[in-house]
This record gives structure tokens, C-alpha cells and sequence, in this order.
């Protein structure tokens, strides 16, 4: 698992790192100046260079030209701005193409994806592996010890435009995956199932890229192809990881993920890696972009067992990629830097700091916009980064966290897949559940199915909103979990299938049946909506319906409506001092709030304090004290209960003088408080 070296996180930062990512070769030499100057009276402290500077690094095969990226580091450093550096391999330049047009990925479709935007190679293409491990060590080796190194900012956003490809490469290495895996055809055979439809293989040779298929493709053969895409790019993560832990052991390394991001398993990569970070794009114009963005600040903190991680782009502004972009109102963008720190993100950094004046780009947001320094975007940049300053404290502060929610996945490609009984499972269940306990100010940690039972008992209460695939073991540390006091609850449509995606047969979920004290004859699509009806309360529910026998557990809510009305929809069982609870339907908000509160009081898992509606609590601890963030996500001037204990706000405000503080429409407080 993933133990931090005491010299490769951010711990000797000891501020929360401030910047962006910098394209310095976009511009002539007397803007860089300018920057650093601007740079410094906002408060910069790191940014991101070189990202996509492999053209301009290598402009011929083989021929470096570094004397820009010297100056720029020098001028950097003499500002005292450290640089994350990029290893510059995310866009190859026109050249590979040229001389290895092999080296371009081919969609799903056949299509070669060419030369003209970005991120055009195949992950297997030998020519790019090759090429990006040569540049990958020149700058390590050139760079390595630069007093403005902070940090290895490995490729950019890996899998965003690319995340699979069908090349013969890439069919050559699928083979390779699957020989590894299975060793002889027919465990293969085995595991795929393939005595349905004649799909039986005499050798590895004969199986095809998973492209185009005249029906369903087989459920396995699909599951194992996500596996095998996000491996390859893994891979290549790896590759360039082992070139910089050789020559710059002590500098760590990170790459910029994309939340729950759907392609590559996050939780494999982050092993690998030192420090965790997100690109977070929320769009203005949804007035709940706060909320998913909790989520994905909870999954980043968890990523590495709770390190401080991050935020590595977001927009100041707008994007330039939706069709309507809508600018952040003043005020949003500190809210939802601060919000992202109350999550544990120990750096705020955006995309980016010059706005562009040429290319694809030219009308995204900046730090520095078109219009210069004297803007309102870049008036907001300066305060934010003296609020920032303020916040040194919380630095490698914690997240305390009591609810664990389980995200998998290998489940969530499987559950995606087509031919269940509803489409309307989809593995992003969590969202909502998730959404219920933050409604509620209750933290929460996502946890892996790598985790095991001694992991689980940090948590007093697991959720499992859907976890369609279960392995024998991550059914073991659930139960072990639930036998030694720990509440556990889970959703529809889970643990049905083991890793080859073959079903637990006597009645479902085979594998934790015993825990959850039912058995489940037939599971369905629900025609029509319905209610469940539990004490004192009707709630609403779609989507799923489960046909539960109790068998130790009793009967929490039935449905109302339909040939089964008065069967159970919601269950429970006593196990011990623990508890399991299933959902055999899809709740809405309101029943999902009803089923995680009652979870969460019979665990013992209560919010820090009471707050109005659109404000958001949460709470860092560490060798600094205890830090309580009051978020005003409301338009409204808001007043507070002031916490507990509460000695100042980092912030500045006159927060915790009197008993109830006032937050204005976006305010932020950090009240530092005695534990
Ligand atoms: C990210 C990417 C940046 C920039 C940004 C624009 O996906 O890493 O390079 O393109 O989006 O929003």
C-alpha cells in the first residue's frame, strides 16, 4: 500500500502550494519577466512547466534544445517560484508521425487519430515509449538538481483523448496481457465463458481486438479489454515513474488525474506515484457544482489514504470547452479553491497563468486574462493568493473521516456493460449517496476493494451504493467487518458476479448473503415507480426491484405498490454489535437521505455542527490544531453557530468573537480552534 517517503510528499512545502500550469514558449522572452514580477505580488509559489513543450524541448529526433527552459527555471528560481515540472511526453511532436505513423492510436472505428491537436499516440507504439523515455531522462538528468525543482509533473491527463487503442501494437500486447494472465487458452476459455455462442479459442493468437461485433460482445473478453487499456497506460506512467525515482530519488512525482474519471483505475496509478492531483472543471452554470466537486476531493484524499493531494487545474473564469461557458461569479473561484483545501488539498493551482493568444485554447480562462493584470479575474488571483498565505497552517492536516464508501473499478466497467436487467444501475450510484452525507456535513473517505477488514474498522460505517463485481476476499473483509461491530450498508445490484464476471448462483448476492441475512430469488427492471413504506414515512423509489426472502434480517420498509406490495425493499440484520443493512431498490434523494441518516445515527457518525441549508462544514486536524472550514455555497448572507472552541479565523474575519458568525454570499471562514 501506498507509504509516503517522508521526503517525496509535500510536507516540505509548508505552505499550500500556489500557481499554475506556465507555457512560457508561447510567449517572447519579455513577457517572462513580466510573469515572474506578477507571479510573486499573487502570491505564486509553483507552476506547472513544460507540459507541452516536446516539440520545443526536441525539435529534431535527437537534438534537445534546453536553453529556453534554463532561462525560465533560473528566472523562476531567482523569484522564488518552484517549479513542478512536466516530463513533456503528453503530445509528441509532428515528427514521431511523420517518421513512425505507427506510432498514431486507432479508434474503435479504425480510425487513425492524427497529427494537428494533441495526445496523438498509441500507448504501445514503441517509437513514443522509446521517445518519451529518452526525454524523460535527459530532463531528469539536466534538471534533477535544480534548486527550482519541486516537483515531477509526469505526462498530462493521461487517457483523456486516448484511452484505448487498436492498433496491431496494441493487439500484439492485448495478446501478451491475456497470455500473462491466463498462462494457457483454455483458463481463458474458462473465464470467459466462452462455451456460449461458439466463442471457444484454439490459441491467444485468435482473439481479436474487442472493436466492432455483430451483437453483445462477450461480458469477460469487455471487462478484461478496460483492464488491459488502463494497464497500458498505467504502464506508461510506470515507465516514465522508474526513470525518475532512478536519477531523482528524493523529487516526488505525480500526475494530474480527472476525478472519477472512467477509463484508468486511479486507485492502481496513485500507488504509484508520490503525491495525488486533480484537474476539477466545475461548470458554473449548475448550481450544485459544489457538490460532485466535494466528492471528487474526497476520492483524491483517499487515493492515497488520506495524503493531501492537489488541486492541480481548474479555470479562474470560464472554460473554452462547453458549448455555453459560463464565467465564475466573484467569489466563486475562491469558494471552490477553499472548499478543495477543506478537502484536504494542501495546493490550489489552475490552467492556466497567461491566457493564450493563438491555438485551441485562446479563450480559457487565465490567471492573466487577455486583458492583463488589471482585470477582475486577476484582482481575484491576488487575493485569493493572501488567503492562501493564511493558510500555511492546515498544511498536512487530515481529513477526519468516520463513513467509508466503497468505489471500484473493475465493478463500475462491468456494471456498465450492456444485457442486465436495467440499464439504470450504472455504477455511479455513489454520487447520490454521496451526495445525502454531504447535504448532511458528514465526511467522508472513498475506500478501495483492495482494502481489508483492519482497514474497514476505521470507519463506523462502510456503504456499498453499488459494487456490482466482488472477489472472494473484499467479501471476507466486509463480513469480517460486520462480525467485529462495523455497520455496513449496500445497494442494489452488488456483489452479483466474482472477477470473471461469472454470477454467485442459490440466490443473490451469493457472496454476502450470510452477512446481510436475505437471499434474493429475482431481481428486475420496476415498471412504474413506486414507494417503500417504513415507520411513519413513504418514500419514492425506481428503477430496481429486488424479490428479497428474509433469512436473519427483518423487514426495514416494503414496497407499496404492485404484485409485490408488502414485500421487503429495505432489510437489515443484527449481526453482533454490528449491522447490515440492503437496499433492494433505487431510493430518491429524500429516501436515501432517510436510509444513510438512520445509518449513520445507529453508528454513531454525526456531522462537527449544525449549519444552515448551502452551508458546507468540514473539518481538517493535524500537528497545527484543528481547523473548522465554514463554506457559504448560498448567493445570501448566512449566519452560523460559532464552532466550538474556537480561537481564530485564519481567514481574518472577526469569526470567533461572538457566538454566531456572519459568512456574506461565497464566504469562506477557517476558524483554527482547541481540540
Ligand atoms: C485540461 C488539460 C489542460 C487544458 C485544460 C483546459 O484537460 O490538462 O491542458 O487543456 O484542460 O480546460
Amino acid at each position: 500500500m501506498p507509504a509516503a517517503s517522508p521526503r517525496r510528499d509535500l510536507s516540505h512545502f509548508r505552505a499550500i502550494a500556489y500557481g499554475g500550469d506556465y507555457n512560457p514558449e508561447q510567449w517572447p522572452r519579455e513577457v517572462w519577466r513580466e510573469d515572474v514580477e506578477l507571479m510573486r505580488s499573487a502570491g505564486v509559489n509553483l507552476v506547472s512547466v513544460g507540459i507541452f513543450s516536446w516539440a520545443w524541448l526536441e525539435p529534431e529526433p535527437g537534438r534537445y534544445e534546453t536553453g529556453w527552459l534554463d532561462e525560465v527555471l533560473d528566472l523562476l528560481h531567482a523569484g522564488g517560484i518552484g517549479v513542478n515540472l512536466a516530463t513533456a511526453t503528453a503530445s509528441p511532436p509532428p515528427w514521431m508521425a511523420h517518421l513512425h505513423p505507427e506510432s498514431l492510436p486507432i479508434d474503435r472505428r479504425g480510425r487513425v487519430l492524427g497529427v494537428g491537436s494533441r495526445q496523438q499516440y498509441c500507448p504501445h507504439s514503441t517509437a513514443y515509449r522509446e521517445g518519451a523515455a529518452r526525454l524523460v531522462r535527459m530532463l531528469a538528468e539536466r534538471y534533477g538538481s535544480h534548486p527550482a525543482l519541486a516537483l515531477w509533473h509526469v505526462n498530462n491527463e493521461y487517457g483523456c483523448h486516448v484511452h484505448e487503442s487498436f492498433t496491431p501494437a496494441a493487439h500484439a500486447a492485448w495478446h501478451a496481457w491475456l497470455t500473462s494472465r491466463y498462462t494457457t487458452i483454455s483458463a481463458l476459455n474458462d473465464a470467459w465463458g466462452t462455451a456460449f455462442w461458439s466463442q471457444r479459442y484454439g490459441s491467444f493468437g485468435e482473439i481479436p481486438l474487442p472493436a466492432a461485433m455483430p451483437s453483445f460482445a462477450n461480458p469477460t473478453m469487455q471487462l478484461d479489454w478496460r483492464r488491459f487499456s488502463s494497464w497500458s497506460i498505467e504502464r506508461l506512467m510506470r515507465d516514465e515513474v522508474a526513470i525518475l525515482r532512478e536519477v531523482t530519488p528524493d523529487v516526488p512525482v505525480n500526475t494530474n488525474f480527472m476525478g472519477f474519471f472512467e477509463p484508468l483505475d486511479y486507485w492502481s496509478m496513485a500507488e504509484a506515484e508520490d503525491v495525488v492531483s486533480d484537474d476539477n472543471y466545475q461548470d458554473p452554470a449548475d448550481p450544485e457544482a459544489h457538490i460532485p466537486s466535494a466528492a471528487r476531493g474526497d476520492l483524491m484524499r483517499s487515493l492515497r489514504r488520506g495524503q493531501p493531494w492537489i488541486l492541480m487545474e481548474q479555470t479562474p473564469s470560464t472554460v473554452n470547452w462547453r458549448q455555453r461557458n459560463v464565467t465564475k461569479a466573484p467569489g466563486r473561484m475562491r469558494l471552490w479553491s477553499l472548499q478543495s483545501v477543506a478537502h484536504g488539498a494542501d495546493g490550489i493551482m489552475f490552467f492556466q497563468w497567461r491566457a493564450a493568444r493563438a491555438g485551441a485554447e485562446r479563450f480559457h480562462g487565465a490567471m492573466v486574462p487577455h486583458a492583463g493584470a488589471d482585470s477582475r479575474v486577476h484582482r481575484e488571483i491576488v487575493e485569493l493568493g493572501a488567503d492562501l498565505g493564511r493558510l500555511a497552517p492546515v498544511v498536512g492536516a487530515r481529513v477526519p473521516a468516520d463513513v467509508g464508501i466503497v468505489f471500484d473499478w473493475d465493478s463500475w466497467w462491468a456494471v456498465g456493460q450492456s444485457s442486465h436487467p436495467s440499464s439504470d444501475v450504472t455504477g455511479r450510484e455513489h454520487e447520490a449517496w454521496h451526495r445525502a452525507l454531504f447535504l448532511r456535513n458528514v465526511a467522508t473517505d472513498y475506500v478501495s476493494t483492495r482494502h481489508t477488514a483492519d482497514d474497514l474498522r476505521a470507519y463506523k460505517l462502510v456503504l456499498v451504493p453499488n459494487l456490482y463485481v466482488i472477489t472472494a476476499s473484499f467479501a471476507d473483509a466486509l463480513r469480517e467487518y460486520v462480525a467485529g461491530g462495523g455497520h455496513l450498508v449496500v445497494g442494489p445490484f452488488s456483489a452479483i458476479v466474482d472477477e470473471h464476471l461469472h454470477i454467485g448462483l442459490g440466490g443473490y448476492p451469493a457472496a454476502l448473503r450470510d452477512v446481510l441475512g436475505i437471499r434474493i430469488e429475482e431481481m428486475e427492471a420496476m415498471a412504474a415507480p413506486n414507494t417503500v413504506m417504513v415507520d411513519g414515512a413513504r418514500l419514492r423509489c425506481s428503477a430496481w426491484h429486488d424479490v428479497i426472502e428474509l433469512q436473519g434480517a427483518s423487514a426495514l420498509g416494503t414496497f407499496a405498490d404492485g404484485w409485490f406490495a408488502g414485500d421487503p425493499a429495505v432489510t437489515h440484520h443484527r449481526v453482533g454489535a454490528g449491522s447490515a443493512t440492503y437496499v433492494g431498490t433505487v431510493l430518491d434523494a429524500d429516501g436515501l437521505d432517510w436510509l444513510l441518516s438512520g445509518a449513520c445515527r445507529a453508528a454513531g457518525v454525526a456531522a462537527p455542527m449544525e449549519v444552515p441549508p448551502g452551508v458546507e462544514v468540514a473539518v481538517r486536524a493535524g500537528a497545527g490544531g484543528r481547523f473548522v472550514f465554514l463554506l457559504n455555497h448560498t448567493d445570501a448572507e448566512v449566519t452560523v453557530p460559532t464552532p466550538q472552541g474556537a480561537v481564530e479565523d485564519l481567514l481574518g474575519g472577526p469569526g470567533a468573537t461572538g457566538p454566531e458568525l456572519t459568512l456574506g454570499p461565497a464566504g469562506v471562514a477557517v476558524l483554527r480552534c482547541r481540540a
